[in-house]
């Protein structure tokens, strides 16, 4: 697959007879909220784990140097996928299709909010798949934190989006173990 999904996000869904979307952040669209949007709320997906897996060439790193940012890696159904959803107006997706062209896809999914348990809502998620070109998968935690500590692209380094995220995800209160201890190597490589 290519690296631009740009075209293929198009395609994959045509949201614009919506009137609203409900959009799922789980890494920068988190901390990041760079568009418009109408509402936010906590929310969790099922069977998902958030990983440092998706080499980034744009944003925390380069073509020659990449990043590593997160993405999601396939779970157990019963695991759930904290962060925040945002219910945005349809042509938001043509700024966020350009933010998350290097490789991630639009998925539909089943939103589940934190502050009703009254069933489930779709939306939309952005998931880079481990056949994408910039996909990188597994490392120990060292080797991943370690290239996340070098690597900087047009967005800032690296380090920042990982402490960012983890910075995050603490003050929503959502425990994820693989981010923290990533931010705990990090810190370990900054004294
Ligand atoms: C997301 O935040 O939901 C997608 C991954 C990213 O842009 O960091």
């Amino acid at each position: 697959m290519s690296f631009n999904t740009i075209d293929i996000n198009k395609q994959r869904q045509d949201l614009s007879s919506y009137d609203d979307v409900w959009l799922f952040g789980y890494g920068s669209l988190i901390y990041k909220v760079d568009f418009p949007y109408i509402q936010k709320r906590s929310a969790y997906i099922r069977g998902w784990n958030r990983k440092f897996w998706q080499g980034s060439h744009d944003h925390r790193g380069t073509p020659q140097s990449p990043g590593r940012v997160v993405t999601l890696v396939e779970a157990q159904s019963t695991k759930k996928c904290f962060g925040v959803a945002y219910r945005v107006r349809p042509d938001v997706f043509e700024h966020l299709d350009h933010r998350e062209k290097n490789g991630y896809l639009r998925y539909e999914v089943n939103l589940h909010f934190l502050d009703s348990d009254a069933g489930c809502t779709k939306g939309i998620v952005y998931i880079a798949d481990p056949d994408n070109a910039a996909f990188l998968g597994d490392a120990s935690i060292q080797e991943i934190a370690n290239q996340i500590h070098h690597s900087k692209g047009p967005s800032g380094p690296n380090r920042e989006y990982a402490i960012k995220l983890a910075q995050a995800l603490e003050e929503l209160g959502f425990d994820d173990q693989h981010v923290k201890s990533i931010n705990q190597h990090l810190q370990n490589l900054e004294q």
